[in-house]
Parts: structure tokens; C-alpha cells; sequence
């Protein structure tokens, strides 16, 4: 069978495709890091008191108070994303989701059970002794769970030819597992989501060190060092992924396979640059390069994608009846809803500086 028959028409959009792929990019940039924090430092706490036997520690008791919040907000930005992906590539999406509906849609639950637990991990966290480690465990593994049920969605849209499997199983169970990329994409995500964490933890712990917290200091060099040799180790997992991926997906002699090469050159250099930094404790110069590494290999992984689907759309096809009004009453809110996020934000961190200098 001709997988392309299985492809959906598209939908016209409002405004040309690219007011939509700049603001996927964007959005989606803002949902990874944000993930990348929630994930990081949950797996960081969690070793951090593996290795004490389970005892509270410092560190995992200043991450168990700002979990929940991480996940809330992954949450949140991960909707503006999911919106403007399904603008652009709804035919694919729509279609890879209904293949794998009962995972796709076990998310939900993933997602409250894993919240649930954060907060109680949160709240109880002294009284509950040797069930920490195992709420936080339950807790960080539904987020992994989730993270390995995107990749399998977000593999599956951009193969039609995989989606002929639903005529011999036609229950909503399919997953991606016989995709060659799946399990190095999925390690290269969750690994930097590592480093990431890594970061933060050593970005809010300079912070305090500034305001004149001496203790912080450790907690600095601790976060650079997860940052860094985690990333030392996604190189690995990088090059494991770029070569399981088909050659028609970075031939370059076509235009995505040059920009791929180019933004995978630059990423490795500021990878480089940010694992040097970090092994330095240099904070600040760590976070620009690994910031710069994480948006470039966020446009690559987009390029791919406009490879893979190649042989069966480009985003040009799309057809534009404009309608603009909407478009910009959207960019208005969306502008304005990030402005009250911003105002949130310093609201909250100025309440938990005033409350940091009371104690
Ligand atoms: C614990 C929560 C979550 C985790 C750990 C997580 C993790 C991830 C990961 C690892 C990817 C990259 C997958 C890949 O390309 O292989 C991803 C992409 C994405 N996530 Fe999440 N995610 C979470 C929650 C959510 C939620 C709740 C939404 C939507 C409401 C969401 C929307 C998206 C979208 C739209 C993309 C990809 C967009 C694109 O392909 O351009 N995520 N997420």
C-alpha cells in the first residue's frame, strides 16, 4: 500500500505557515526548557538522596519545594506548542495520535498522578522519611514515561509508512519501537533535561551565593559538574542519533540537510564551549552557550522533521485564507499572558526572597 492514501488533507490556515513556525519554535523552546528543569532536577534530587540512604538532604528539600511549580509550568507551555503543531502538521499528528490513542491519552493520568505526587513529596517532605525517595521516584518516573510517549508520537507523525501496521492491529496500541531513532532521540532528550537540571540548580545557588549565602557555593560546583558530564555523555548519544537517521533525512544536497549540518556544527561548538565553562563553575557562560546549543538543536529537530515528511508535504502546500483579525487578537493575548506569566514570576520570587531573608 501507498502510505501517502493514508495522509489526511490538510487544513487552511489564517495567516502564511511561517507566523505559526516561528511561534512553534518559540513556544516549544520555552516548554523544553522548562522540562528539561522539572525532569533534571527531579532525577538530581533523586540520586542526590539515593545516596544518602534515602536521607533528607538540602538540596533534594530545596528542589521538592520548586517541583511542583516545574511541572505546572512545563504543563502550561507545552499547550501553546501542541496548538501551533497541530496548525502546521494537524493531518500528521492527528493521525499518529489515533494509532497510539490509549498511550497518547494515558498522559493525562501520567501527568496528575506524577503532580500528585510531587506536591505530597512537597508537603510531606519531613515526616515522610523513607517514602521520600520512593514518592519522588514514582513521581520522576510518570514524567519519564510521558517523555518517552511524546518521542514515540513525535517519531510516528513524520513516518506514514509505519502507520499501515494499524490494518494487522487496529486497537490504539501502536507505539514507534521498531524506529531505529527512537530510543537515541529519547536518551538525548532526557540526558540533556539532566545537564539542564544541573544548570539550574547551579544558576539559583549562584544567585544566593551573590546575596551573600556562602553555603551555596558547593551546591554551584555540584550542578556544573551533573551539567557537565551529562553532557559530555549526550555527545554520544547525539552521534548515535544522527546516525540512525535515514541519509535522505541529512542528504546534503538538498536545503534542510544543509541547514541541519551547519546547526549541528554550531551546536557542537557551544556544546563544547558550555562543558568547558561549566568545568570552570562559570555559570553565566554555561547558561548562554547551553541556551544557544538547546534553541539550534530545537530548529534541527524541526528541519528533520520538514525532511522526513519530504516525500509526502512541505509546508508551502499549506493553503492560506487569510483572516487576520483573530491572528492578531491571539498575538495580543498571547503577548499580554506573557507578560502577566513575567509579572507572576517576579512576584513569586520576590515573596520567597523576603521569606529567605526572614528565616
Ligand atoms: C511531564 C511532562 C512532560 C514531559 C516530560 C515532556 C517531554 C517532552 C519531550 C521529551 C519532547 C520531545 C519529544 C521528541 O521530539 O522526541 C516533548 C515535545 C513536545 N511536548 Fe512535551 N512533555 C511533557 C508535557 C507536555 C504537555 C502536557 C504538553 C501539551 C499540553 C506537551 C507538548 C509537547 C509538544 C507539542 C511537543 C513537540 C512539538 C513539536 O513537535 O514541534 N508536553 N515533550
Amino acid at each position: 500500500m501507498n502510505p501517502a492514501i493514508l495522509v489526511p488533507t490538510a487544513d487552511t490556515l489564517p495567516v502564511p505557515w511561517g507566523w505559526f513556525q516561528l511561534l512553534l519554535i518559540l513556544t516549544l523552546f520555552l516548554h523544553i526548557i522548562l522540562m528539561n528543569i522539572m525532569l533534571g532536577t527531579g532525577i538530581i534530587a533523586f540520586v542526590n538522596m539515593f545516596r544518602h540512604n534515602g536521607a533528607a538532604t538540602p538540596l533534594s528539600r530545596t528542589i521538592s519545594g520548586k517541583l511542583p511549580f516545574a511541572l505546572a509550568f512545563t504543563v502550561n507551555f507545552g499547550i501553546a506548542p501542541l496548538l501551533f503543531v497541530q496548525v502546521l502538521y494537524g493531518n500528521f499528528l492527528y493521525a499518529s495520535s489515533v494509532l497510539m490513542a490509549n498511550f497518547w491519552l494515558s498522559i493525562i493520568g501520567l501527568l496528575i498522578i506524577s503532580y500528585y505526587l510531587a506536591y505530597i513529596f512537597n508537603y510531606k517532605y519531613d515526616s515522610l522519611e523513607s517514602g521520600r525517595l520512593l514518592l519522588l521516584g514514582f513521581s520522576v518516573t510518570g514524567m519519564l514515561l510521558i517523555g518517552f510517549l511524546m518521542s514515540n508520537n513525535f517519531t510516528l507523525m513524520q513516518r506514514p509508512d509505519a502507520w499501515v501496521r494499524y490494518f494487522e492491529k487496529p486497537t490504539g496500541l501502536l507505539l514507534n519501537l521498531s524506529d531505529p531513532t527512537l530510543f537515541p532521540r529519547y536518551l538525548h532528550f532526557i540526558t540533556a533535561a539532566i545537564a539542564i537540571g544541573g544548570l539550574s540548580i547551579a544558576l539559583y545557588h549562584e544567585y544566593l551565593y551573590r546575596n551573600g549565602d556562602e553555603a551555596a557555593r558547593v551546591n554551584i560546583k555540584h550542578g556544573c559538574t551533573w551539567f557537565a558530564y551529562a553532557t559530555m555523555i549526550n555527545f554520544g548519544f547525539g552521534f548515535w542519533f544522527f546516525g540512525s537517521l535515514p541519509a535522505h533525512v541529512h542528504n546534503l544536497s538538498t536545503l534542510p540537510g544543509q541547514l541541519i549540518a551547519i546547526f549541528i556544527l554550531i551546536a557542537i561548538t557551544l556544546g563544547t564551549f558550555s562543558v568547558i565553562f561549566s568545568l570552570r563553575s562559570r555559570v553565566m557562560p554555561t547558561l548562554y552557550t547551553a541556551l544557544t546549543t538547546v534553541f539550534t538543536m530545537i530548529l534541527v529537530r524541526d528541519l528533520v522533521r520538514v525532511s522526513y515528511l519530504k516525500p509526502y508535504f512541505s509546508l508551502s502546500d499549506l493553503t492560506v485564507v487569510p483572516q487576520y483579525s483573530p491572528f492578531i487578537l491571539f498575538l495580543l493575548f498571547f503577548i499580554g499572558g506573557l507578560a502577566l506569566v513575567g509579572w507572576m514570576l517576579k512576584a513569586a520570587w520576590r515573596a520567597f526572597d523576603n521569606r529567605e531573608v526572614q528565616s
